[in-house]
C-alpha cells in the first residue's frame, strides 16, 4: 500500500518556486521564511521526504567515482540501511552522486530505471545509499512508492519538489494533499518555474484541488492546504 503523500513546498506569492529569486520583505529580510517552511517539515514527522533529480543534485553534488568493487550487484532492491527518517530521489537515469549515505542524517534512497547500468548501482552501494530499480526504463512511480513502504516501512511522504517532480506526482494521482506555504513575496520572471510543472497540458482534467485551510504563519507567511482529488 502506498504511503501517504503530502507535496510541500514554499511558493511566492505568483507561484514561483525558487526562493533565491523571490522580493525581500520590507525590513529587507527573506530568510526567515524558509526556515518557517523548515519547521512545516519538521513538524510532519514523516518518514521519508522526496524530491526530483534536479532538486536532489543541489544537495549531492559528489561527482562519479566508479566503484573499486568487482561482483555482481544486487537488483532491483538494494537496502544499505534502515533508518527513522529516508531521503528518497527519483532518478530514472543515474545521474546522482553521493559520497555518503545520508543527506542531514536522512538515509538516501535513490529510484531508477531498468536501464541504469550495473557500474552505477555498484557504486551507489558502496557509497552506503539504498536503491529500487524499476521493472522499465520510465519509472512507474506508484510502484516505487509501494517497494518504499513494502522495503522501507515508509508510511508517510513528504513531497519536495521541484515542480517537475510534483507534477508528476500529482499527474500520477500519488498526492494525497497540497500544502503551500505562501511568502509575501514576488518572483515575476517570465520563464521562471513554478511549483507544479507538467508539459504544455498542464494538470487542467486531471485533479481537483478542495481547499482545508489558511493558516497565518510566522513573517508575513500563509498555509494554503488542500486535499487533492
Ligand atoms: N520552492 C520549494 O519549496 C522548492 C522545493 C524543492 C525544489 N525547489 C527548486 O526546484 C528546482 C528544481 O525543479 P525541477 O522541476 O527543475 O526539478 P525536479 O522536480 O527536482 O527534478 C525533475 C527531474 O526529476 C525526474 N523526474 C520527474 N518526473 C519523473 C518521472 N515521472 N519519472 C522519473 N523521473 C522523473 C527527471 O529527471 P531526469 O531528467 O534525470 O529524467 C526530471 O528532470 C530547483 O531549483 C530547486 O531549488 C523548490
Amino acid at each position: 500500500m502506498k504511503p501517504h503523500v503530502t507535496c510541500l513546498m514554499i511558493s511566492s506569492v505568483d507561484g514561483r518556486l525558487h526562493p533565491s529569486r523571490y522580493t525581500k520583505s520590507p525590513d529587507g529580510t527573506r530568510e526567515e521564511w524558509s526556515a518557517v517552511y523548515e519547521g512545516l517539515h519538521d513538524a510532519m514527522s514523516a518518514d521519508a521526504w522526496l524530491v526530483g533529480r534536479v532538486t536532489m543534485a543541489e544537495m549531492s553534488k559528489a561527482s562519479a567515482h566508479p566503484s573499486v568493487v568487482a561482483g555482481p550487484v544486487t537488483r532491483p532492491v538494494h537496502i544499505a540501511a534502515t533508518a527513522d527518517s529516508y531521503a528518497v530521489a527519483v532518478d530514472r537515469s543515474g545521474k546522482l552522486h553521493f559520497d555518503k549515505g545520508d543527506i542531514g542524517g536522512d538515509h538516501v534512497i535513490v529510484l531508477l530505471g531498468s536501464n541504469v547500468p550495473d557500474a552505477h548501482l555498484a557504486e551507489l552501494a558502496e557509497d552506503g545509499v539504498s536503491y529500487v530499480v524499476a521493472d522499465t526504463a520510465q519509472i512507474d512511480l506508484a510502484a516505487a512508492l509501494d517497494a518504499l513502504a513494502a522495503h522501507f516501512g515508509i508510511r508517510r511522504l513528504l513531497l519536495e519538489g521541484g515542480g517537475g517532480i510534483n507534477g508528476s506526482m500529482i499527474a500520477a494521482g500519488l498526492v494525497d494533499e497540497l500544502q503551500v506555504l505562501i511568502a509575501p513575496a514576488l518572483d515575476g520572471g517570465d520563464s521562471v518555474q513554478g511549483i507544479v510543472s507538467h508539459g504544455a497540458d498542464g494538470l487542467a482534467g486531471t485533479v481537483k484541488l478542495a481547499f482545508r485551510g489558511a493558516k497565518p504563519m510566522p513573517h508575513g507567511t500563509v498555509l494554503l492546504t488542500y486535499d487533492v482529488r
